[in-house]
């Protein structure tokens, strides 16, 4: 059904991204042509769901777009190319697609030559590429997160044969990653050092869409960083779904040991690097966080003061169900550690209600921790069941679904409290801001992050995005403030 005999098959390179190249500029000329015709330009519109990793995968898509002829357009316009890239972390992830398709489908039958694609971790999915088979007939292409960069090629097989075009691996084949390259903003960028996860927490679906854990090798890293630099970024976030396991597994095995590194020294490469003021990372995991790394962050001069430490439950008896790997004490103690050597982090967490079996005892464990640790703040989810997980063949005959969601706004309560409290600590105080952009609804204040990663908005114009300057923080609003430059 891919139709990619059509095109003379001795002239298509076998090695990447050289066969990239190719069919992104076999696309060109067919759009541009297209262009010549119609007088009007082509737009596409991205839509991403989900996590850092899948922004992330949405640049890279979009850079490809943008090389073969497409433009960005409005949210409210009709694009020529829409791309869904799709998230499956949580059941309500997969209907929000839905129910975009349906709006889809509508703006097709006005403009029947669009193009829909839908990729990411749903269409790793097999049930959901049969629904998207059977049921959305009108998408042209399917892809998976496997390969991402294999969109041109797509496109030209969708373009030259009108036939619809799947193409979901169940592994990665090979990673390739000398594409074009986009970035959102022009002075911060997130970069990857690893992909996949091993971890298999037994509520998540990641390993299974994400495949297995595999580090990129520090040279390529660094020399992605080094090149940002000079393209005038100054703040990294280093991308992983674990990060603290940088190094235990590599895509390329045969990397000498002499190059294998750990997170924290990997780290101590990117701190060295001129020109990056600001480095982030995202996320770890309690059961790999390691001294080392704890030591490298409190002699780093670019770090940033935020840690993202996923704590999930507070009760031992969960998080042994969950595969964590470490129970209550272990993470309070961790976190008492980190808290010595880092005095000032903001420690921020993610946090699940409801895991099946989940009793009024343990909910009191997880108030507890958070209680104990007072993070900045905490994104909350009610769990989720995920076909094929080890948890989904957990039956809780327990709870019920007003028992979980008066636990979850009872755990929301809590923590509003703990971060509005350490909120107000900061009013008054005086930081470093990273102008990011202008302020959507004010267009006489800009917004940016402290290396705590708090938001603040302040009075400028477009002139001060990306740069760095001293503010005063005048007045906390719950979830950002409002400063003055001094
Ligand atoms: N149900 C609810 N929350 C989940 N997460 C991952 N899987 C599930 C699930 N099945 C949450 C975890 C993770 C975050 C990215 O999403 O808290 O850290
Ligand atoms: Fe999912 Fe656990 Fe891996 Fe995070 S560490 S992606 S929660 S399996």
């Amino acid at each position: 059904m891919n139709d990619i005999n059509m095109i003379d098959q001795k002239n298509v390179p076998v090695h990447e991204p050289e066969r990239q190249y190719y069919f992104m500029d076999a696309c060109r000329d067919i759009l541009s042509e297209k262009v010549l015709r119609s007088g009007e330009k082509l737009t596409y519109l991205t839509e991403t769901l989900g996590c850092q990793m899948n922004a992330k995968d949405s640049e890279k898509m979009n850079a490809i777009l943008e090389y073969i002829g497409y433009e960005p357009c409005e949210k409210d316009d009709i694009p020529d190319f829409v791309l869904f890239n799709t998230c499956t972390v949580r059941e309500n992830a997969n209907q929000k697609i839905y129910g975009h398709l349906g709006i889809l489908k509508n703006k097709k039958e006005k403009k029947p030559s669009m193009k829909i694609a839908l990729c990411g971790c749903m269409m790793q999915e097999k049930d959901e590429v049969e629904l998207v088979k059977s049921k959305y007939r009108f998408v042209d292409i399917v892809f998976g997160t496997h390969n991402i960069y294999k969109l041109a090629e797509l496109i030209y097989q969708n373009l030259i044969s009108e036939k619809r075009v799947i193409d979901v691996l169940d592994a990665p084949e090979k990673t390739v990653e000398d594409l074009p390259q986009k970035r959102k903003y022009q002075f911060k960028a997130g970069v990857n050092i690893m992909y996949g996860c091993d971890n298999f927490c037994t509520y998540c679906i990641v390993p299974y869409v994400r495949g297995r854990e595999r580090s990129r090798r520090p040279d390529d890293i660094i020399k992605e960083i080094i090149q940002l630099a000079d393209d005038g970024v100054t703040e990294v976030m280093l991308l992983g779904q674990n990060v603290n396991s940088y190094g235990k597994k590599y895509i390329d095995e045969s990397i000498p040991d002499s190059e294998r590194i750990s997170f924290a020294k990997l780290l101590e490469r990117v701190e060295k690097i001129d020109g990056i003021k600001r480095i982030r990372f995202m996320t770890s995991h309690p059961k790999d966080l390691s001294d080392e790394l704890i030591d490298v962050m409190s002699n780093s001069k670019k770090i940033c003061s935020h840690l993202h430490l996923p704590l999930q439950s507070g009760s031992s008896k969960i998080l042994k169900k969950m595969n964590r790997s470490y129970d209550k004490e272990a993470y309070l103690s961790l976190v008492e550690k980190i808290k010595n050597k880092l005095p000032n982090i903001a420690l921020t967490t993610d946090i699940i209600v409801g895991f099946p079996g989940e009793d009024e005892d343990d909910f009191n464990d997880t108030i507890d921790v958070i209680k104990k640790v007072r993070f900045e703040s905490a994104y909350t989810f009610i769990y989720s069941k995920r076909t094929g997980t080890p948890a989904a063949r957990i039956k809780d005959d327990i709870n019920t679904k007003e028992v979980i969601q008066n636990r979850f706004d009872r755990l929301l309560e809590e923590i509003r409290k703990i971060s509005s409290d350490i909120a107000e600590k900061k009013v008054g105080k005086t930081a470093e801001l990273l102008i990011e952009e202008l302020n959507p609804k004010n267009p006489n204040m800009v917004s940016g992050r402290l290396s705590d990663n708090s938001i603040v908005h302040i009075p400028g114009d477009a002139s001060m995005i990306g740069s760095y300057v001293d503010v005063k923080i005048k007045e906390s609003k719950g979830f950002y403030y409002i400063g003055d430059r001094i």
